[in-house]
């Protein structure tokens, strides 16, 4: 019997999940997440017996063998496919034919959020890693200031971790911080703010991008006065008034008792 190659596919397809051939596999990280309009880079990469030789690769979202296997009307959903690559697209392949199955998406849309899968084709069909990536694309409407204590109110002298979230994990982003609508010199996901006063009171506000459109909600910290510690400053500060009282009394007297000697003096 000779197989054609739609048939080998569909052999190959279904022999993925019963692990038959450990050495076909796709790697990808679980999800990824990409804010609109930024650019992003999906690593990926994919083994293959020695014998298999790789003549074209694809990739696909929504659908999990990326080929039709054995009735396929119409065309494949592909973002990319090297036999067919399209010039205009937004989706580069960076990977080769040997091992790496990078992809890079330019200004990324809301409209690319989906499931994508990477598909080879060898000498012995098509083979599609069929957990595939999940990207998500934020539009910063989500953006939110949390903050590592429960309530707004904060003790004089002590401390505040406040992150910026979203559907995004952060790791390759900027992100900007803002007190009162004043940027912060601080960059990153994470503000620590330590030996609080009143200064550090105010609404605090995290951004994706400087044109502010993807900010978060304002997040309020109160300080509250520490009434030990002022206590202890105003024990200080009576102690000092106090010892200076003194040295002036003593000098006053000094003055005095001088004074007095000499009017003493001058009448003997
Ligand atoms: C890639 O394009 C070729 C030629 O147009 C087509 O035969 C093939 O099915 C496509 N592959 C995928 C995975 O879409
Ligand atoms: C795959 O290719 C990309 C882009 O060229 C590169 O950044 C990445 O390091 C490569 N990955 C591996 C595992 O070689
Ligand atoms: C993508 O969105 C899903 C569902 O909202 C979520 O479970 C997942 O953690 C998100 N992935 C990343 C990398 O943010
Ligand atoms: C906070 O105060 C402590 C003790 O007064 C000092 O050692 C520390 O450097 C201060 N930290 C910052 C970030 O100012």
């Amino acid at each position: 019997m000779k197989m054609n190659p739609r048939t080998l596919s569909v052999l190959l397809l279904l022999a993925g999940p019963l692990g038959a051939d450990p050495d076909w596999h796709v790697e990808y990280p679980e999800s990824f997440c990409v804010v609109e309009g930024s650019t992003a880079t999906i690593p990926c990469s994919f083994t293959h017996p020695k014998v298999a030789l790789v003549g074209h690769v694809a990739w696909c979202p929504n659908h999990m063998f990326c080929h039709c296997p054995m009735f396929c009307y119409g065309t494949t959903p592909d973002v990319y496919n090297s036999s067919n690559v399209r010039a205009d697209s937004r989706f580069l392949y960076l990977g080769d034919l040997v091992g790496n199955c990078t992809l890079k998406i330019i200004k990324t849309e809301k409209q690319d959020a989906a499931r994508y899968h990477f598909s080879f084709e060898t000498n012995f069909g098509w083979w599609t890693g069929r957990k595939g990536v999940r990207v998500n694309v934020t539009d910063g409407e989500d953006v939110k200031v949390r903050s590592s204590v429960t309530d707004n109110v904060v003790k004089e002298g002590g401390q505040v971790t406040l992150t910026c979230t979203s559907a995004c994990s952060f790791h390759q982003l900027d992100v900007l911080w803002y007190r009162n609508g004043h940027a912060l010199s601080e960059t990153g996901p994470a503000l620590h703010l330590s030996n609080l006063t009143n200064y550090n009171a105010g609404d605090y506000t995290c951004s994706l991008d400087s044109s502010g459109q993807k900010t978060s909600a304002p997040w309020s910290l109160l300080v509250l006065e520490d009434e030990g510690f002022h206590r202890s400053v105003h024990l200080k500060v009576a102690v000092v008034k106090g010892v200076v009282l003194a040295v002036l009394l003593l000098l006053l007297a000094g003055v005095v008792f001088a004074k007095w000697c000499t009017n003493k003096t001058k009448r003997i």
